[in-house]
This record gives C-alpha cells, structure tokens and sequence, in this order.
C-alpha cells in the first residue's frame, strides 16, 4: 500500500467515525440522555472560585435561609452540625464568638429546630431545642420513608452535593435556574416527573423548589429566583467545602514564606561567592 493509499484510508476511517460518534450523540440528545439539549449552561463567576477565593458571606447567609425555608423540607444536610454555621470561614462566624457554641445567632438558629432525644428521667423518646453542638437532623426516619414521601425518589443528602456532582456550584444553579425551560415534544414525562434538562436522563422527581418572592430575605435582597438559586448554591458551595478559605489562606502563608526563603537564598548565595572568581 502506498503512503497516500493509506493516509487516504486513515482519513476514511476518520470521517467515517465522526459521523457515528454524531449519529450516537444525536441518538442520546434525542432520548434525553446527554447534555443540557434546549438550554444553555450558565457560568456564574463564583466569589470562592481562584486562588484568593473567599465565600460571599451575605450570600451564604441568604443562602441558609433558603435552605431553612425551602429545601429542608425535604433535604438533610448529614455532614453538618449548627455549631459549624458559625466557624471561621463559615457564614455566621463572629469574631466575638470565638467559640461557636456561644454564637447567638447560631444558637437561635438551633433553637429553631426540633431534635429527637431521651428523656433522661423518664427514658420517654422526647422532642427537644436544638442546640449548637447538635447535628442537622435527619427529615425522614428512614429511606422507605423518604422514597414514599417523594413518589419513589430518595431527596439526597446536601451537604456535600456541590463536591459530590460534576460541574460543582454551576451545576446546582442551573440545575435550579433549568426548570422554566419549555419541554421538548419528543420527552414524555409520567406523573411526578418534571423536565429539567440539566438533570441526567432529563426527567427529574423534584418538582421545581423555587418561585419568585418565595422567601422574605432578612437583609431586604429581593427574593427572586435567581438570586435565591445563586444564594442557596452559595451556601451548598460552603457546606461542601468549609475548609477553603483556611487552605487558600495558608497556601498564601507558604507561598509568602518560600519567596522570602529564596530571596534570602539568593542573598547569601552572593555574599559567599562575592570575592571568587567564578
Ligand atoms: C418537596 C421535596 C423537595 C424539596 C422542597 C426540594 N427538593 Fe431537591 N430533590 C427532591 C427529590 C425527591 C429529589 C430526587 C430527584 C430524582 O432523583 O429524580 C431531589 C434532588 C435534588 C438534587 C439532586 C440532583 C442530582 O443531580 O441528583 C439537588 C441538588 C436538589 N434536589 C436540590 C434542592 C435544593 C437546593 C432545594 C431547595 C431550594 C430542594 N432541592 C428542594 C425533593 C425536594
């Protein structure tokens, strides 16, 4: 076989698996199975994002009460407790509580749960305050529970969802902005499923959580839609990952420390060969 025999066989070949790799993902489009079909990713320029990222606290804040109010109804948040609002780094962090168990505003938020307990006289099963050393509770008692209230479908855990989903935080906001996209003909949806084309598969059990003005933000924001699906992402993005302003701090630290050390490398480097001839 000749060199331009072959080189036009390659090609052949080539185009030949492009229309098919075409074809496959038109099939899966066509199915509802890739992509984001009939609309368009969104890419927020999130605050935390970068090298000196740091969490929009306002945000966050407003993104706790959209949780509070809205999704916890139906959404657990298992890898936090209520002190941990109020770390370093966290949306309610006071400086001059140090100690987040003395945190005010954290401790009314507590107080504003119900927490399953013993009854330490009696050894009744009680409902009690929440108090800050104490975790988010769980919402159902158990999956069954979970799956029946949700026709089928288990609300998963959220405080790790923006870690746990490719795409992070612009995937749960456009996951949450998607809902108003108009449904293709061809998706067929049964009873208690929704179209969101953000979602895998493009059906979703969740019927879209947010309208506008659904809350009465604390600080006055008006409360529109895509503002609480900025501020609860905000939020999500923390929980996920409360650590990263402590991380990005101290890689700052090294990187400060490291120049300083090669300067002062370099310094002595010429101090000790100033008078050889090299
Ligand atoms: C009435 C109950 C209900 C409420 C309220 C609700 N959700 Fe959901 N959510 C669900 C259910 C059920 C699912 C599982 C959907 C599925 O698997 O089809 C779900 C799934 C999700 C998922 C996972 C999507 C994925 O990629 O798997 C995210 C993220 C989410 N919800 C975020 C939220 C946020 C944020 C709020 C509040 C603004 C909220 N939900 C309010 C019931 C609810």
């Amino acid at each position: 076989m000749t060199f331009f025999k072959a080189a036009k066989m390659k090609k052949t070949l080539f185009v030949g698996a492009a229309v098919m790799a075409a074809a496959a993902s038109g099939l899966a489009y066509a199915a509802g199975g890739g992509g984001t079909g009939n609309y368009k990713m969104e890419h927020v320029h999130w605050h935390f994002k970068g090298a000196m990222g740091t969490y929009d606290k306002a945000a966050a804040q407003r993104g706790y009460q959209v949780y509070r109010e809205v999704c916890a109804s139906c959404h657990a948040l298992e890898h936090l407790s209520f002190r941990h609002l109020g770390d370093k780094g966290a949306p309610f962090y006071n400086p001059d509580f140090p100690n987040p168990n003395d945190n005010i505003i954290v401790k009314n938020f507590a107080a504003d749960w119900q927490i399953e307990d013993i009854d330490s006289d009696t050894g009744d099963i009680i409902e009690r305050p929440g108090v800050p050393a104490d975790d988010f509770p769980d919402i159902y008692p158990n999956a069954a529970a979970a799956a029946g209230s949700n026709g089928g479908a288990i609300p998963p855990d959220l405080s790790v969802i923006v870690a746990a989903r490719g795409g992070g935080a612009d995937y749960l906001y456009n996951l949450l902005m998607a809902y108003d996209t108009p449904k293709p003909d061809y998706v067929e949806l049964t009873p208690g499923l929704h179209y969101n084309p953000v979602f895998e598969g493009h059906k979703i059990a969740m019927a879209n959580p947010l309208s506008d003005d659904l809350v009465e933000y604390a600080d006055g924001t008006p409360a529109t839609t895509k503002q609480m699906a900025l501020d609860v992402t905000e939020f999500l993005a923390w929980s996920a990952d409360p650590k990263l302003e402590q991380r990005k701090g101290a890689g700052l630290m090294t990187m400060v420390y490291l120049s300083l050390l090669a300067l002062m490398l370099w310094l002595s480097y010429k101090r000790v060969w100033r008078d050889v001839e090299h």
